[in-house]
């Protein structure tokens, strides 16, 4: 218990100074002077919604799960790592291969909510959607607009978010071993903070990595393609140390734990409540098992159980009836 004290105690000094991860001296600090006026007001509450968005007013009934947009994109986007937000905005409009159509910044933001919230799409224009966007463009002041017509993502990690290269004939070669591996190494590494259960300890702002109050299976850090790179920059908190095998097969082992699953067509409030959908794709849906066998992989196989299947009970209407959504939602939940 001591240790933990200590631990937390530590943690919370780390997070008051800032978060430490695998920076890049490229790019440059964040702005530090608000913009006067109903803007600096506009870039202080977008602010406040992604430290806060599973509390804060405007969009706690939009998110379904435990976490805050902070808790991936750290120091609220300001830290200069994989996940910053210095830079993102000059890239938006941008074209995305998933939703085929060009994507703004507030459409993006959108998707974050339908998938690592695990909630629903706040509405465009709205003043939390006007908000957030406002404040990711400040953190972006002074940068040249660089149009990406390949993915909607930050300039300076365009080609490291996905770093496919070196990650994909990694996952692809997975084996039991390695899921074991990769158990091992999060028992060491992640637990202390995440704890064994993937809970993570959340009044001590440990966010949960898997199960019902986590992203669901059609966010980003759900593939086993993509959460590795996040880790290298990101994780362990404080001390990003993996090597690329580490990180690999830690996240073999986390996104083949259960978490809710992602049907898009769940997602969408009706047309008339949501405004237009900017997508030309319509129906999506990912599990925690379709994540793997889209590279081939039998989840039962590198698990060595049928655990997964199972428990693939936890879904996105559990999750959200749980995180209070409204009225109407209730009673279609009661009917
Ligand atoms: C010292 C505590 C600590 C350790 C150790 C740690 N993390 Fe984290 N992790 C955090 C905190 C705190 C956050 C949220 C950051 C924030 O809110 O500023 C986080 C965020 C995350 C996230 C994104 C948010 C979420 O809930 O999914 C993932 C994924 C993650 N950690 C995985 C790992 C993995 C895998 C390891 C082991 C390699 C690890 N972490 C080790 C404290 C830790
Ligand atoms: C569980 C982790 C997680 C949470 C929580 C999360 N995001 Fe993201 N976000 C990601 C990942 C991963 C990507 C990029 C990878 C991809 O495109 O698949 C991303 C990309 C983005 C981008 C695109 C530009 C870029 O920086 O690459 C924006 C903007 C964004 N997120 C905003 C938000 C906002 C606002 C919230 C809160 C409402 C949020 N995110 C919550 C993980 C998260």
């Amino acid at each position: 218990m001591k240790t933990h004290v200590a631990l937390i105690l530590s943690l919370t000094g780390a997070l008051s100074m800032g978060v430490m991860a695998v920076e890049r001296p490229d790019l440059p600090d964040p702005p530090t002077v608000y913009p006067t006026g109903e803007l600096g007001r506009m870039v202080k509450l977008g602010e406040e919604i992604i430290y806060n968005t599973n509390t804060h007013p405007l969009t706690k009934q939009l998110v379904g799960n435990d976490l805050k947009c902070s808790n991936c994109h750290l120091d609220g986007g300001k830290a200069k790592t994989l996940g910053t937000f210095i830079g993102t905005a000059t890239s938006f409009p941008a074209y995305s291969p998933r939703e085929k159509t060009v994507q703004t910044l507030q459409n993006r933001i959108n998707n974050c909510f339908m998938r690592s919230m695990n909630g629903k799409r706040p509405i465009i224009d709205s003043e939390a959607s006007v908000a957030m966007a406002t404040y990711v463009t400040w953190l972006s002041s002074g940068l040249p607009i660089t149009m990406n017509s390949k993915k909607p993502v930050n300039p300076a990690f365009s080609k490291i978010w996905w770093g496919k290269k070196w990650v994909l004939p990694m996952i692809k070669a997975a084996t039991p071993e390695s899921y074991q591996n990769g158990k091992q190494l999060y028992t060491e590494k992640c637990a202390s903070c995440h704890m064994d259960d993937g809970q993570g300890l959340v009044a001590a702002k440990f966010p949960p990595v898997w199960g019902g109050r986590s992203y669901n299976t059609g966010a980003g850090l759900s593939k086993p393609e993509k959460l590795p790179t996040y880790l290298l920059y990101n994780m362990p908190l404080g001390n990003p140390n993996l090597t690329k095998q580490e990180a690999v097969d830690i996240a073999l082992y986390v996104t083949a734990q259960p978490r809710p699953s992602f049907d898009l067509d769940k997602m969408l409030f009706p047309r008339e409540e949501m405004g237009h959908y900017n997508s030309k794709v319509l129906v999506e849906k990912h599990t925690v098992s379709s994540n793997f066998a889209k590279w081939g992989l039998d989840i039962d196989e590198l698990r060595g159980d049928t655990l997964i299947s199972d428990l693939e009970v936890f879904n996105q209407e559990t999750a959200i009836s749980g995180a209070g959504m409204g009225k109407k939602d209730k009673l279609s939940q009661a009917n």
